[in-house]
């Protein structure tokens, strides 16, 4: 499980680094950590400096340096958000657990909460950190990643990225991102998922046979990397920085570099290319999944236009291609074509794109579709998009498709082409995906995105056999 609280020295410039809860933060000692969000107006409360990181972990105080990181994702933020009494309970179904409400009214308004933490001096704030630190680190053992994310970006950040993560897999991003993944996953060597989140990429490239190489996944957000590390992907190594500063690897040391849904995000993102190039081997290939196209609304982060990202690109050898072409593709089990780009007309009206670059002529083929489902890939379990309807006295349970909020469904409006609307499940079939036993109905159901694969601790038992 490797180290989950302590400092480590570079034996090249002397600085400190702290790791915690298993993450490595790579800050200089004065720089200060602290929930990113995509804005810097959304920042609440100050970070915290690497230096004293470093001091509160020499003296143990492992608890107050984890806590330190948590400051809430929203100026919206429930500073008085109470831990839920039943942890690990298989009462509570994973999709009360986000839903319905994201946006949960606090018991006292969130303007009063504002005006008493100033009065305070942050002391409501320095609670409210504190009380979810220690909520998360006391259960983190009984603890499912759902469970985590609901109160700490549902609960406590009042955060609408709660449902986004909390239903990634399955989605149309995720299929798109899987496409250009499955073939990264191919290929041998480490593997650097740069802007990894929470992680739902970075569990495809741990799981299955090829699950023994080093996996690295960074981004500048403590707490998605601590349920990356602690619940999503255990197997691979996590860092906190920057994806567009010097990376802490030597050149050439990765086989391959994914980055999904976060390019448009990044400001610097020649420097990011440059690094995720002298990171990785001569005939490494990069996936550059979902990155936004300027041209069409709304836009949230530093987009450009499809001729701006065919100039970053540049004598790059590199394919531009839609997401839709890369949603039909996983969705046909074609195999990806990396022959061409995407036409000029049809990446025009995409917002979004991705790009495979490399200098690895043989890459920009016709690939053969990949073995099984990378959809399936981990525990199998019944999308937790379904809502339960009903239950028959005899189990049978029917289940309804159903957005968590409006933004959701505008984000992932192709969701319902491939997923069905009602299914109704009986308890046999229940039975067999609770044992992991992949039947014909069961593959079916695969197939429709009704079951899907997780992290083992990504949530609790929905329906338990007995
Ligand atoms: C929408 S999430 C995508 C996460 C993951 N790659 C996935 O596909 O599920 C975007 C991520 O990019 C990260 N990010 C954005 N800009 C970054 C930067 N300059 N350096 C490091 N991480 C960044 C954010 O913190 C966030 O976790």
């Amino acid at each position: 499980m490797g180290v989950s609280f302590g400092v480590t020295r570079c034996r090249g410039c002397g600085y400190e680094f702290p790791i915690v809860g298993g993450v490595l933060i790579v800050a200089e000692p004065g720089q200060l950590i602290g929930v990113e969000a995509e804005a810097p107006a959304f920042r609440v409360g100050r970070g915290v400096s690497a230096r004293s990181l470093c001091r509160l972990i020499e003296r143990r105080r492992y608890a107050e340096a984890f806590s330190r990181l948590l400051n809430p994702a929203t100026p919206e933020a429930d500073l008085l958000a109470r831990p839920p009494a039943d942890v690990g309970s298989p009462e509570r179904a994973p999709t009360e657990f986000i839903r319905p409400d994201p946006h949960h009214e606090p018991r006292v308004p969130v303007s009063v909460q504002g005006r008493l933490n100033r009065l305070s001096g942050g002391r409501l704030l320095h609670r409210a950190r504190r009380r979810v630190g220690e909520y998360l680190l006391e259960n983190r053992e009984k603890l499912t990643a759902l469970e985590a994310m609901d109160f700490y970006m549902a609960r406590y950040s009042r955060a609408e990225t709660a449902v986004h993560f909390a239903f990634g897999f399955g989605q149309p991003r995720h299929l798109a991102a899987l496409s250009v993944a499955s073939l990264i996953r191919e290929r041998e060597g480490a593997i650097l998922d740069l802007a990894c989140g929470p992680g739902h990429l970075t569990h495809y490239f741990c799981a299955g046979e090829t699950g023994d190489r080093p996996v690295v996944g960074v981004d500048r957000n403590y707490f998605r990397l601590w349920i990356a590390r602690n619940f999503m992907a255990p197997g691979a190594s996590f860092i906190c920085q920057w994806v567009d500063r010097p990376l802490p690897f030597r050149s050439g040391f990765f086989g391959s570099a994914f980055c999904s849904d976060a390019f448009h995000l990044v400001l610097n993102k020649a420097g990011c290319l440059r690094e995720a190039r002298r990171v990785t081997a001569s005939d490494a290939l990069i996936g550059i999944v979902r990155f936004g196209n300027a041209a069409i609304e709304p836009r949230e982060g530093h987009e450009l236009t499809v001729d701006g990202y065919a100039q970053l690109f540049g004598e790059i050898p590199h394919v531009l291609l839609g997401e839709d072409e890369l949603v039909a593709s996983y969705r046909g089990q074609e195999g990806l074509d990396l022959r061409r780009s995407s036409s000029p007309e049809e990446l025009a009206v995409q917002k979004w794109l991705s790009a495979v670059l490399s200098d690895d002529e043989t890459a920009f083929r016709k690939h053969q579709p990949v073995d099984g489902r990378a959809h399936a890939e981990g525990r199998l379990v019944v999308n937790p998009i379904y809502r339960l309807e009903s239950a028959s006295a005899e189990g049978d349970v029917a289940l309804r498709f159903e957005f968590p909020t409006e933004w959701y469904e505008f984000e992932n409006a192709g969701y319902l082409e491939y997923a069905p609307g009602r299914i109704t499940l009986s308890r046999e079939v229940l039975a067999d995906v609770q044992a992991g036993s992949r039947t014909d109905t069961v593959r079916d159901l695969i197939d429709r995105f009704v079951l899907i694969g997780v992290p083992d601790r990504y949530m609790p038992e929905r329906w338990p056999a007995n």
